[in-house]
């Protein structure tokens, strides 16, 4: 049946939702290339970061066992799935109901089967339980954090200041409190740790008294985003707008962390990391701030000292000038690995 074209004001479309074509990338595969070669993501979709330096870390190959616990959309699996057949297989793993079907649905139309890949809706707090069935553990994990292009770019998650929707902030909405309904039950102390702990914000004091102030009236993310302006548009007066956005941003990231219980999981990755690989396995875990790089250094250092990994890496790889000029998403990711021992330690 022929469906109407969406409409939208002006030449061209604005809203997430008007943006059919860049949903639609196998129909406008010219306009979408158009799109990624200014530099943006198009719509409904995510640029894999690193991908280059995560292959060179992981060293995929034919036959082996893979974990890639931040699904996504698929941009690091497609990569590593093509490098592990024949007789490979990939667990997949994401938290977010919404995307991992579509994600799943895009990567069985290219080819990979029920045979190379599995996908899971879990938590990668609990990937221990998953080493088993790869026979003991597997041959390398990635985990790439935090959330995807799609996930910020949809009004409807309200993970994103810039455009108004539900302040949700859910990675996976079914489960928990939205972001608005843990602010209402939050001191202004409380806030104000959240902001600093998760976001080294340092407006933290100012922002959490606005928000806690206005805390009935902030329900959507055009709410949240007015709070914190109030809240600086003394202090910052004069300054630049980056200033202001960067504290939008932090504070969105900071409310996120904290609703998706987001070190915890992170954490326990960690904890176990050494136990989800094989001996000579490797692992790479992508950051985006300092609050995540520092768990990463930490239980990696701790890792090597301990003589469970036999090297890890001394300082983040960064995304080349280039790869920041195409996607300037990756200006933030700091990508961290580490070895397990081949051999096994006895006690
Ligand atoms: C940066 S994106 C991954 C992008 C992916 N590497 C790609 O190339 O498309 C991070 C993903 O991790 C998921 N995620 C975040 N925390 C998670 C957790 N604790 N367990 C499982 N998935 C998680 C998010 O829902 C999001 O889809």
């Amino acid at each position: 049946m022929h469906k109407r074209r969406v409409r939208y004001r002006g030449t061209h479309p604005r809203r997430f939702e008007e943006k059919y074509k860049e949903h639609d990338p196998e129909k406008y595969g010219s306009d979408v290339e158009k799109i990624l070669k200014s530099g943006k993501t198009p719509a409904g979709s995510h640029r894999p970061i690193l991908v280059r330096e995560v292959l060179e870390i992981l060293r995929p190959g034919p036959g082996q066992i893979g974990l890639d616990a931040t699904l996504g959309f698929g941009g690091h699996a497609v990569e590593l799935l093509g490098r592990i057949v024949p007789g490979g297989r990939l667990l997949a793993l994401d938290v977010d109901p919404i995307e991992i079907e579509r994600t799943e649905q895009r990567l069985r139309k290219k080819g990979f089967g029920s045979d190379v890949l599995s996908v899971r809706r879990s938590n990668f707090a609990g990937a221990l339980k998953l080493a088993g069935e790869a026979g003991g553990g597997f041959d390398f994990v990635l985990a790439d954090l935090g959330v995807s292009s799609m996930q910020l770019d949809d009004p409807r998650r309200g993970f994103a200041f810039k455009y108004d929707g539900p302040l949700d902030l859910r990675l996976n909405p079914s489960r928990g409190q939205p972001a608005s309904a843990l602010i209402q039950r939050l001191s202004a102390e409380a806030l104000e740790k959240i902001l600093r702990e998760n976001s080294d914000e340092p407006h933290a004091a100012l922002i959490a008294r606005s928000i806690f102030f206005r805390r009935e009236e902030i329900q959507t993310t055009a709410a949240l985003a007015g709070a914190v302006r109030q809240a600086l548009s003394g202090v910052l007066k004069g300054m630049p707008e980056g200033e202001m956005t960067r504290s939008l941003r932090r504070t969105f990231q900071a409310l996120r962390i904290a609703v998706n219980d987001e070190f915890s999981a992170l954490e326990q990755l960690l904890r176990n990391m050494p136990l989800c690989l094989k001996p000579g396995g490797r692992a790479a875990v992508i950051s985006f701030h300092a609050g995540e790089d520092q768990r990463v250094e930490r239980f990696f250092k701790e890792g090597l000292e301990r003589g469970v990994y036999s090297q890890a890496a001394s300082s983040p790889v960064r995304a080349s000038h280039e790869e920041c000029y195409d996607n300037p998403r990756a200006a933030s990711a700091m990508l961290r690995w580490a070895l397990k021992r081949q051999e096994e330690i006895r006690s």
